[in-house]
């Protein structure tokens, strides 16, 4: 596997990084996984300007404009230019004898990438949730590597037998710990709002638009736990799942406990949008 660091398309073996570097030591990076079909990005422009805005909001310097044309080399040097893949990149502040405050200036973000074939999409059935206290900082928005709590969230819905946690705060569902969250409320399609809560998903914003173009009601509105329980239908969207219906949150069944209509349409709307098929409607 061929990794880009820092400007060198290198092997695993190769791709070092400093001891020091502030991604490694306190979590002060930008991150972005983004899917490429055949070579094709999907969004591509809505994950730049994510990363953009992330790195403006944690004050790193860096323009990740460099993506593309690593993604391509990435795709191409493992052999994924005809692959379902993602490339995975992040910028830290780079690498200064630790302190907390911000290193002197001129110091140079590290940039880090890899591509990888997709994960095999998972089962049809749908999977089980489990409803976990959100203990993210304030600022979820935010693209960052610091994910300690998504990864304990996870590793307990793991553990419980279900495939993720949905993160809850004051009474609220807000997502996953890798995905957004949606559920179907009296035939109309929920999901929270974008603020500081949840992360501004660019399949969570492709979904929402796909559920307009075919007439669905789409509301931003934060989804109560009690609601998510009542729900016609719920369902995680993200980069990697696109859309996957939820069947069980916390034991009680989503609906009549199948994988939801809504879900499974949206997912085939993207794909169709992926795959450069014109869409109807
Ligand atoms: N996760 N919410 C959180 C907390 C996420 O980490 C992600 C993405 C999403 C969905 O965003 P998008 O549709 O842009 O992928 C929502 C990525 C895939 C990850 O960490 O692997």
């Amino acid at each position: 596997m061929i990794f880009y660091v820092n400007g060198r398309y290198v092997p695993r073996e190769q791709a070092a990084i400093s001891p020091e570097d502030r991604g490694f030591l306190f979590g002060d990076a930008i991150y972005e996984v983004v899917r490429f079909w055949k070579g094709r990005p999907y969004h591509l422009s809505e994950h730049l300007e994510r990363m953009r805005e992330g790195l403006d909001a944690i004050r790193i310097e860096a323009d990740p404009s460099f993506l593309p044309e690593v993604a391509r080399r990435l795709l191409a040097e493992n052999g994924l230019a005809d692959a379902d893949a993602i490339v995975y990149v992040q910028v830290s502040r780079g690498a200064a004898p630790r302190t907390h405050g911000f290193p002197p200036k001129g110091t140079t973000p590290t940039v880090f990438a890899f591509a990888r074939a997709s994960d095999a999409p998972p089962p049809d059935g749908g999977g089980r949730a489990v409803l976990l206290p959100d203990e993210r900082w304030g600022r979820c928005d935010i693209k960052t590597v610091m994910l300690l709590p998504n990864v304990l969230a996870a590793q307990t819905a793991r553990e419980a037998g279900a495939m993720d946690a949905i993160l809850t705060r004051d009474g609220i569902a807000w997502e996953g710990t890798k995905a957004n969250l949606f559920c179907l409320s009296g035939g109309i399609l929920r999901t929270a709002p974008n603020g500081p809560r949840v992360l501004p998903g660019v399949t969570r914003a492709a979904a929402i638009e796909a559920a307009r173009r075919l007439g669905i009601s789409v509301e931003e509105h934060p989804i109560s736990i009690d609601e998510l329980l009542a729900s016609e239908e719920a369902f995680f969207a993200s980069t990697t799942l696109w859309t996957y219906p939820i069947v069980q949150v916390d034991g009680k069944k989503i609906g009549d406990g199948r994988p939801g209509e809504i879900a499974e349409r949206l997912k085939e709307e993207l794909r169709r949008e992926f795959a450069g098929v014109q869409v109807s409607g």
